[in-house]
């Protein structure tokens, strides 16, 4: 196996911006490698014990960091949700990391503020993950959904890129974004005009030379993409109920509308679906969400060697 490169071990990860393009490359290399080990198993962080802390809701996250910690045969301590833990008895967020702190050499974090990722680095000597806090920050999902475009496509220089749905409020699309500025893509950006993503982050983008389009149908850029990137409208970010059920809905994916589609077009999308992902679109040629979801195993397990080895 290749030696560790020295940027990243005992490493945070907190955002995207803190990562460059060969960091990404050496992660990509490794969970290439890793896949075979993603069923089967590999020792190389025995003794190692990994904390999952998730004060907020997750399925795939959650669960493919501990099945990659166990695949690496290592163990994984935590609580998803704060019910039964001392949270409950009014245990401040700081406490909490620093006991974590005390039982494991890596912590996974999940908050629903912006910002408790950073803050828990700042209290903890082991390093920490951000496994997505507030609506800004997701960087290992963007991550896990570069390197399945660099798989599934073989490359991502040269791509046109759509992402599209939520922009604003979906912690996957600024972490996304941020990672493809460190490539050489055209990026389409298609929402509702008040969900585009946050200036600063356009802003961000720009300055490293990502080319962007704002649009606002689907239809008029369909023909050209290489991937289409679908996020979920995030009811939970929306402070107006009302402005939620307004927009729910638009932006829908269905099997129909991949028509005039490009033959190879690959569909991504983070999941959960509710309504922005019709089940027809499973059945299509285009479909690679499940296959970016079980890519999360083998990512992490890439991820977690490097840090923690
Ligand atoms: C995302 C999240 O939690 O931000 N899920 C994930 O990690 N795969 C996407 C979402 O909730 O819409």
């Amino acid at each position: 196996m290749r030696i560790t490169p020295v940027s990243w071990r005992g490493r945070d990860v907190i955002s995207m911006r803190d990562f460059e393009r060969k960091d990404l490359e050496a992660l990509f290399e490794l969970a290439h490698e890793m896949e075979k080990y993603a069923k089967r198993g590999l020792d190389l962080l025995r003794g190692k014990i990994l904390a999952v802390a998730f004060f907020e809701p997750s399925t795939r996250t959650r669960l493919s960091f501990e099945a990659a910690m166990k695949r690496l045969g290592g163990e994984v301590i935590g609580f998803s949700g704060p019910e039964g833990t001392s949270v409950e008895k009014g245990e401040t967020f700081a406490d909490t990391i620093r006991m974590l702190d005390a039982y494991a050499d890596a912590i996974v974090v999940r908050h629903r503020l912006e910002g408790a990722a950073k803050f828990a680095a700042e209290v903890a000597e082991s390093p920490v993950i951000n496994a997505g806090d507030g609506s800004f920050n997701h960087p290992t999902q963007a991550m896990l959904d570069l390197y399945t475009i660099w798989r599934e496509k073989g490359r991502i220089d040269g791509l046109r890129i759509g992402l599209m749905g939520d922009l604003k409020y979906a912690r996957t699309i600024n972490s996304l974004l941020e990672g493809l500025a460190l490539f050489d893509v055209e990026v389409e950006l298609i929402s509702p005009e008040f969900l585009r993503p946050r200036q600063e982050t356009l802003d961000y983008v720009s300055a490293r030379g990502l080319r962007y389009r704002l649009r606002s149908r689907l239809d008029e850029v369909l023909g050209e993409l290489d991937v289409l990137y679908v996020v979920r409208i995030q009811k939970e970010r929306f402070l107006d109920p009302l402005e939620y059920e307004r927009v729910r809905g638009a932006y829908k994916l269905t099997a129909e509308s991949l028509r005039g589609a490009k033959d190879d077009l690959i569909v991504l999308h983070p999941l959960p679906r509710v309504d922005e992902l019709d089940v027809s679109v499973d059945e299509t040629k285009h479909a690679r969400y499940f296959r970016q979801a079980a890519y999360g195993v083998p990512l992490r397990m890439a991820l977690l060697r490097l840090i923690l080895s």
